[in-house]
């Protein structure tokens, strides 16, 4: 996929076509039925592989991303939602943010909250068949009880957490408003290739390679349910055209463990030891986190099918490729 940080805004328009003839499901392909998928967050870590799914299956697909001027938060979007079927909005401001005003205000606000607004307004112009929202499981904060169900109360710990909770509301608000079809997928811990720099087992691969010291927020005993990347996007292009509109869906991976034992894991997949030191636990983080999928199997007829040292070797055997080999984005070329 096209890398963003080439030419300048005069030269490439805030969309990037990737792709022609396209169709809405795979076997909508094979039937020769085209549409039109817009993509936002297309250039970060689970957008360019839900981008790279939707060509192979022969969608026709714009993408949106942050460059220079052009965001969501700036842009006219009518245009770019013109003869679109579906929306997938993953465009967003990840990691979990203490509360410091200006980062709440400057980053997660604009990129959670008003570009979801701004998108939503648009689609009131001109509707699509359905938005699907890339929502996230920091919305419960601590776990009542695990696995977590989605009518489970959402307490979020974090900046990130509130504005995508936030968001997530918006978006039910105005499919109930302006009867938007609308369906939010909440994304637990996602890994894979291209995962982005800033999360853990990211951090930790690159330190086992280094030989660097790793970082562990508290004792590591920590846990979290970790989702491959393909099963989310799977997960993603099936919320497309289930009979979805208005739910909310867990979308985990059902490997919850410590980050203890995934660096254990890691130690056994590298070959190599770490050295660990553990800093003060974060207010920021929930302690445990875990999915309850009943109402994603049911509605999406949808099933994580990627176990968690599967993912975590294919991870590390596209981690170990030199950067500029890395087949997909890097992050220091979507990143503005
Ligand atoms: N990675 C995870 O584990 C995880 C878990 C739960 C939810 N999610 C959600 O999934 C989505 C994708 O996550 P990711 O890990 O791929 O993140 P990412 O940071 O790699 O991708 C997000 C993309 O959105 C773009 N963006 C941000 N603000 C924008 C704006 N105003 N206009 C246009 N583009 C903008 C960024 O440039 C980036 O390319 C996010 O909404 C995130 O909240 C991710």
């Amino acid at each position: 996929m096209a890398s963003n940080s080439a030419a300048g805004w005069r030269t490439i328009p805030d969309t990037f076509r990737l792709g022609h003839r396209t169709s809405w499901t795979a076997s909508h392909a094979r039937a020769g039925k085209a549409i039109r998928a817009v993509v936002t967050g297309a250039a970060g870590f689970i957008g360019s592989h839900l981008c790279d799914r939707l060509l192979a299956d022969g969608h026709d697909v714009v993408g949106i991303f942050s460059f220079r001027h052009l965001d969501l938060v700036e842009e006219d979007l009518r245009w770019i939602l013109e003869g679109a079927d579906v929306v997938f909005h993953l465009a967003g401001r990840s990691g979990l943010g203490v509360s410091q005003t200006r980062e709440f205000a400057g980053q997660y606000m604009r990129d959670n909250v008003l570009a979801t607004q701004r998108l939503l307004e648009a689609l009131v112009a001109k509707p699509v068949k359905r938005l699907v929202f890339a929502g996230s499981f920091s919305v419960y904060g601590e776990a009542e009880r695990l696995p977590t169900r989605e009518t489970a109360v959402p307490r979020p710990l974090s900046s990130y957490g509130v504005t995508k909770l936030a968001a997530e509301n918006l978006v039910h608000l105005y499919g109930r408003n302006f009867g938007l079809s609308v369906t939010t997928l909440r994304y637990f811990t996602v890994y894979g290739p291209r995962q982005r720099p800033d999360m853990a087992i990211s951090r930790f691969m690159r330190a086992l390679v280094r030989g660097n010291e790793i970082e562990i927020n508290g004792d590591g005993e920590q846990s979290r349910d970790f989702t491959f990347v393909d099963d989310v996007v799977a997960a993603t292009v099936c919320a497309a055209t289930a009979d979805a509109g208005g739910d909310v869906l867990n979308i985990g991976g059902g490997s919850r463990v410590t980050i203890n034992a995934l660096l254990t894991a890691l130690e056994e997949i590298s070959g190599r030891r770490s050295r660990r030191r553990h800093l003060p636990v974060s207010l920021a983080e929930q302690r445990h986190s875990g999915a309850s999928i009943n109402l994603a199997r049911q509605r999406l007829d949808w099933e994580p099918r990627v176990g968690l040292r599967t993912g975590l070797v294919r991870q590390w055997q596209w981690f170990q490729q030199p950067a500029d080999h890395r087949p997909g984005v890097t992050q220091e070329a979507v990143t503005v």
